[in-house]
């Protein structure tokens, strides 16, 4: 019987040997959580095992190396390249099978853009490479300056080597129970580079023509066919654009897809992008909701094999449509699922508004594994590799908790707090929930957050938690409660220099704010955001600083951003920073379709501001001492530093209070968040504070606080 509501994102799917209950795919993801010789291990089964539960059709293990001492794609990826690993993969294939879900290993040498090795790393060709935004990027020791690195075309005994490795690898993964295996021939690793007419400048059999490059592939799956049998099936992921000059196009991608249909795949999976243009292969917030289907439509019109289409698919209706019309076989979520393994589930028994949307913001996932190589996390759920949050205590005993702040961080805190049996009450000192999520409300694609904010909101309602809006309580009302968790957030500094109270001196969040009236953000209570003249100052190096000189820009108006730092924003994620740098330059991110800057965004670094006139002319000083002015209709001040903290006098009299997210250093989202989702799980063991005051925090990714 059908759903009726999602008639096509419930109903079967042949592939190859096999039947797939549903049309959702869990697209691979390297979740970076392996042990360090790459053999799987209680973490990498119960992410995979949640998303099984979660009622995915197909789930597609991230890149595992046919060779971990030639390539790892993340330090901690799978491993498929020795027999030893066979029962660890075994038990995951297992721990999936039990939910229904039907799992592929994707099998992936990283090559040029290993993680580790760092050097002595094989390609398609010689080349000298800069790609930051990928997870093999040159190295960058404190005391060196960033530089492209070496890389060096294979002999041809290494990649017949390499072939073998890769059959072997595909060998394991069925003799462990896998049901298929995909090959990664996406996003610039290895089977890419051979495939790419970008990076493949071979002049042997191997490169060149468009059959010589895909020479590579074929063999390997030749070689995977005579080692697995015809019944075993074989799918490979590449991108349908790879978004560079002299890179793959789509009528290319056509081509392959045909010819990978005449030599026996049974499945494609159309992705997008190679590193030169991270925005494409990782998508940060920017992008569209199914920006990339239209390569998938293009491809499905040529090819009878199944294809499956990702990138930026959130919503269960919107996947419905596109399947519906044609344009995939199934929809493929990576990043939605590491923010809600149970997405399929919601959707089929019609709660989609209980789904935790994924924002797109990279930070937990990209920036945490594969950029500062640690296990993977997530912004918004502490859930992943973090097993505390899968089943959760109940409390010893029921405590009267306050929770001073509506923010991200605060919410999450009362949220988990509830769920484990305490009495929460909530207090915001505005008239909305969210925090500084409300102010990415007028930034286009960056309004993803509102999703995160909404669904904290209901489960905020769900769970009863006593909320009380516009109110501020200080030290007295504070000590009623048993515990206290502070979640009020950062302030902007304001700096002590001549002229910063002058009118035409605003902060970011006059910028920022919602000015739609409908809006469910729009707070009445608050001022409206503020107005601009022709040319603006921002003054800081924080995402107010990045967002109102993306939202000025868009709207026209000439910034200029000054920070002290050597490089703006070094803490931001590196697939949205060449993005935004892209936008800040008038053009745009690789595939965005969003309204660009009008002007380009000027930035001067190493510097401060000194003094600002009435007139609008603000002096500057570099760090060489030199003076220089520029004229202006308004300065923003864009830095922020930790808020007041309303319980500092229970603090100091012993009392359990503790301080999360930027009220207690000013960081991030994941952050906040992460802090948030501590406080409520220890808020009974005593143990909530450590030495220096603080909660026990498992936080990897520390952003400088902001001098004031
Ligand atoms: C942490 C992380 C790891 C990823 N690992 C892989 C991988 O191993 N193989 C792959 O083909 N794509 C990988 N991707 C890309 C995703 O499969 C997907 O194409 C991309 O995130 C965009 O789709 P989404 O919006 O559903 O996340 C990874 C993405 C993330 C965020």
């Amino acid at each position: 019987m059908s759903h009726p509501d999602y008639p096509h994102l419930f109903a079967p799917l042949s592939i190859g040997s096999f039947e797939v209950p549903n049309r959702v795919c869990h697209v691979p993801t390297d979740i970076s959580s392996a042990n360090s010789d790459g053999s799987v291990n209680q973490r990498v089964i119960n992410y995979h095992e949640q998303i099984a539960k979660g009622g995915c059709g197909l789930i597609i293990v991230g890149a595992s190396t046919p060779d971990r001492h030639t390539g790892r794609p993340t330090v901690t990826c799978i491993s498929v390249d020795e027999d030893p690993h066979i029962p660890g993969l075994a038990e995951l294939a297992e721990a999936m099978h039990r939910h229904g879900a039907r799992c592929a290993v994707q099998i992936q040498h990283p090559g040029r853009q290993a993680a580790w090795p760092r050097k002595d790393l094989m390609s398609a060709t010689d080349q000298m490479v800069h790609i930051p935004g990928s997870a093999g990027h040159e190295i960058v020791y404190a005391e060196q300056l960033a530089q492209g690195k070496a890389i060096r075309a294979m002999s041809v005994e290494e990649i017949y080597d390499l072939v073998e490795k890769f059959a072997e690898g595909a060998w394991r993964c069925q003799q462990a129970g896998f049901d298929c295996v995909e090959l990664h021939g996406a996003h610039g690793y290895l089977i890419a580079q051979f495939m790419s007419p970008f990076v493949n400048k071979r002049n042997d059999r191997f490169g060149g023509s468009f059959m010589n490059r895909m020479h590579f592939p074929l063999e390997i799956i030749a070689r995977i066919r005579h080692k697995c049998g015809p019944d075993f099936p074989i799918g490979i992921r590449y991108s349908g654009v790879e978004w560079v000059p002299g890179g793959r196009e789509l009528d290319e991608t056509v081509e392959a897809a045909i010819l990978f249909e005449q030599q026996g795949v049974d499945f494609l999976d159309i992705s997008a992008g190679i590193f030169e243009a991270p925005g494409a292969v990782m998508d940060p917030m920017y992008y569209q909701q199914g920006w990339n289907t239209y390569t998938s439509d293009e491809v499905k019109k040529n090819v009878a094999i199944p294809v499956i289409t990702s990138h930026t698919l959130r919503d269960p209706e919107y996947c419905e449509r596109i399947l519906a019309e044609g344009k995939t076989d199934m929809v493929g979520l990576s990043r939605q699922m590491i923010a809600d393994p149970y997405w399929a589930n919601k959707a089929f028994e019609r709660r989609p508004q209980e789904i935790r949307k994924c924002i797109s913001c990279l930070v937990g996932c990209w920036q945490e594994s594969l950029m500062i190589k640690r296990h993977m996390r997530c912004a918004i759920n502490p859930a992943v590799g973090d097993e505390r949050f899968l089943h959760l205590p109940p409390a010893a005993e029921a405590k009267n908790v306050a929770v001073v702040g509506g923010g991200p961080g605060g919410m999450e805190a009362a949220r988990i707090a509830t769920l484990r049996g305490h009495h929460v009450t909530l207090f915001e000192k505005t008239g909305e929930l969210g925090g500084a999520i409300l102010l990415c409300c007028p930034l286009s694609g960056k309004n993803k957050m509102r999703w995160y904010a909404d669904w904290l909101r209901l489960q905020i309602a769900k769970l009863g938690v006593e909320v009380r809006m516009n109110a501020t309580p200080g030290a007295d009302e504070l000590s009623q409660f048993d515990a206290v968790v502070v979640a009020t957030g950062g302030r902007v500094a304001r700096p002590d220099v001549p002229g910063a109270d002058l009118p035409l001196v605003k902060t970011f969040e006059d910028v920022l704010r919602c000015r739609m009236e409908s809006c469910e953000f729009h707070d009445p209570g608050k001022r409206p955001p503020a107005d601009f003249g022709e040319s603006v100052l921002i003054w800081g190096d924080h995402f107010g600083a990045a967002d109102a000189a993306e939202k000025l820009a868009v709207d026209g108006h000439k910034v200029t951003i000054v920070t002290e730092c050597a490089d703006f924003a070094t803490w931001m994620e590196p697939c949205h920073k060449d993005v935004m740098l892209k936008r800040f330059a008038c053009s745009n991110g690789e595939g965005v379709q969003g309204r660009t800057c009008q002007q380009p965004v000027t930035v001067i670094t190493n510097t401060t501001v000194v003094e600002i006139a009435a007139d609008g002319q603000v002096t500057l000083m570099d760090n060489h001492f030199q003076k220089s002015t520029v004229t202006v209709t308004d300065v923003v001040l864009a830095n922020v530093v930790p808020g007041a903290n309303p319980a500092q006098e229970l603090l100091a009299a012993g009392k359990p209070v503790t301080l999360i997210g930027d009220a207690r250093t000013v960081r991030n989202l994941r952050a906040a968040v992460t802090e948030g989702a501590n406080a409520g799980l220890t808020l009974d063991d005593g143990l909530q504070l450590n030495a220096n005051r603080a909660i026990i925090s498992n936080l990897p990714t520390e952003v400088a606080p902001n001098a004031e």
